[in-house]
């Protein structure tokens, strides 16, 4: 007895041991004490390479926390470069479809008995972050009456507004973020390569939104930014009810099935993870609730929240959140990001989740090239649980967790040749992750022009992403059950 007591505290001292050693290199590397992978190198080192070569996109090979959680903010207090509507010359841009997280919001759970964040969600263009269009924008919302808003649509803010931030509001900072990557998208489709003819109309934009103020205000902002001083006449924001945009689709239980399946894995995961609960143990003992209660209430989503914002963490009288606690369960998240990839659940249910989204992509690409000029421009606006998805479905299983105003973009080249000579290219966050993507790993960059051939996204959308499941369509991939 004694001695199983002495190895199981020499055991609990070990991991003691190595939780602080652990927290100490993190905590030196969130003071700047020693250097973390620079982000402004990487991007020294693309700005020097040819435009078609895809920039990588998987930094750090060992996965730090606080690294990791300042990307998901996306504090927005640098330029970032953006590859989007880059191609080899005579080649010509057809359509741009974009699918955006919305931007830096208030949490939407609070952790129990502590103070939640003091955050103002009014906009107010003299306080930091801003936009230099921040000001026109906010008075160019207070004209949304005179645009075609979907009946589920038109009862949603415009803008966020109040000066305690509700839950899951909108912050300046979600404004901010896609205020900036519409000018962004405004500088390549616009101005360079005039995607949009110059008295375009209603018919060439579409755009949809959940029906969240957040997802709706961050489409608005992205918008403003592409189009300055749109006329509202010509914008029709339609409702999707679906947060998997499965629109008249959505029926398929196998979809649900690997989802149950992927929460599962997903539970067992965290309860191996003894840090974990200790850490959430010492939580919970800090705010003085159970620890059941302190997991429902899912503190990450608050501390992230607190840590974008550069707020100190909840206190009371028996102590204070820390970050060490924070990157426990960053930590954690990331772990199970590897685990969830190895497991491939996530990866089937992505594959069901996304078909109907990817194969309205694919028509209305196939549209375009049949030489139809409807919605050249196509804005979705969407959340973590859409995007993420997305990615996996693609096969960009190393891509980062959707951080806010995260954006996937697809457009369709023409070539010199004839009509069929059609081109996709995808990105993430402005980088070329075309050559990343399953369906063209394969393709030689070096032989070709640098895009990949449409049809092989074609050929995916339509019968290869079944594979996995013996399959060749949506419809039985979906009612097909495992023996
Ligand atoms: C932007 O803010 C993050 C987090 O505060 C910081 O790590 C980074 O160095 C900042 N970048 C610049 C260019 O100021
Ligand atoms: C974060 O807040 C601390 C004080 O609470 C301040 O010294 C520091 O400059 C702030 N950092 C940023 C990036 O705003
Ligand atoms: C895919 O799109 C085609 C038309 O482009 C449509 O006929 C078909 O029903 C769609 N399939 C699914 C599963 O959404
Ligand atoms: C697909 O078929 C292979 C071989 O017949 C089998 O091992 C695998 O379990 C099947 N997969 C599914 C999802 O039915």
């Amino acid at each position: 007895m004694h001695k199983i007591m002495v190895a199981r505290n020499r055991f609990i001292l070990l991991l003691v041991v190595g939780a602080l050693l652990a927290v100490l290199s993190l905590s030196l590397q969130f003071l700047h004490l020693i250097p973390t992978t620079p982000l402004k190198e990487v991007q020294q080192h693309a700005k020097s390479r040819r435009i078609t070569v895809p920039i990588p996109y998987t930094e750090p090979p060992v996965l730090d926390p606080i690294y990791e959680a300042y990307a998901y903010c996306n504090i927005p207090n640098r330029t970032e470069h953006s590859w989007e509507g880059h191609s080899p010359p005579d080649y010509k841009l057809l359509s741009v479809q974009v699918m955006i997280r919305h931007g830096d919001r208030y949490p939407l759970y609070s952790i129990p008995k502590t103070k939640r964040p003091a955050i103002d969600c009014t906009l107010v263009p003299n306080r930091k972050p801003s936009h230099p269009r921040l000001a026109a924008f906010i008075s160019h919302m207070s004209k949304a009456e005179r645009g075609q808003w979907d009946s589920a649509m038109s009862a949603i803010p415009r803008l966020p507004s109040h000066t305690v931030c509700e839950m899951g509001e909108l912050t300046q900072t979600g404004i901010v973020q896609h205020l900036h990557n519409g000018q962004l998208l405004h500088d390549t489709y616009i101005k360079k390569h005039k995607l949009l003819p110059n008295n375009w109309g209603s018919k060439h934009l579409y755009i949809e939104s959940t029906r969240k103020s957040r997802t709706l205000q961050s489409g608005l902002a992205l918008l403003y930014g592409l189009l300055p001083e749109f006329d509202w006449q010509k914008v029709n924001v339609r409702h999707q009810w679906s947060t998997i945009f499965c629109s008249g689709s959505c029926d398929c239980p196998m979809r649900n099935h690997y989802l149950e399946e992927e929460q599962r894995r997903q539970y067992n995961l965290r309860v191996k993870n003894t840090l974990l609960e200790q850490t959430y143990m010492e939580m919970a003992k800090i705010v003085g609730v159970p620890t059941r209660q302190l997991r429902a209430a899912n503190p990450i989503d608050s501390l992230l929240c607190h840590f974008c914002h550069n707020i100190t963490f909840p206190c009371t009288q028996n102590g204070c959140i820390s970050l060490k606690h924070f990157s426990v369960i960053k930590a954690q998240q990331l772990e199970d990001k590897k685990d969830r990839h190895e497991k491939k659940l996530y990866y089937k249910y992505s594959l069901l989740a996304t078909h109907p989204f990817l194969n309205q992509t694919i028509a209305r690409m196939q549209r375009i090239a049949q030489g139809r000029k409807d919605e050249l421009f196509a804005l979705f606006s969407a959340h973590d649980v859409t995007v993420a998805p997305l990615l996996s479905a693609l096969g960009l299983s190393e891509a980062r967790f959707p951080r806010f105003a995260a954006r996937i973009t697809f457009e369709l080249w023409k070539g010199a040749k004839d009509k069929n000579d059609l081109y996709v290219r995808i990105l993430y966050n402005g980088e070329d992750v075309t050559f990343f993507t399953s369906f063209c790993q394969t393709h030689s960059r070096h032989s070709g022009p640098g895009l990949c051939p449409f049809k092989k996204f074609l050929n995916f959308v339509r019968r290869d992403m079944f594979a996995i499941f013996n399959s060749t369509n949506y419809f039985d991939a979906c009612h097909r059950r495992i023996l």
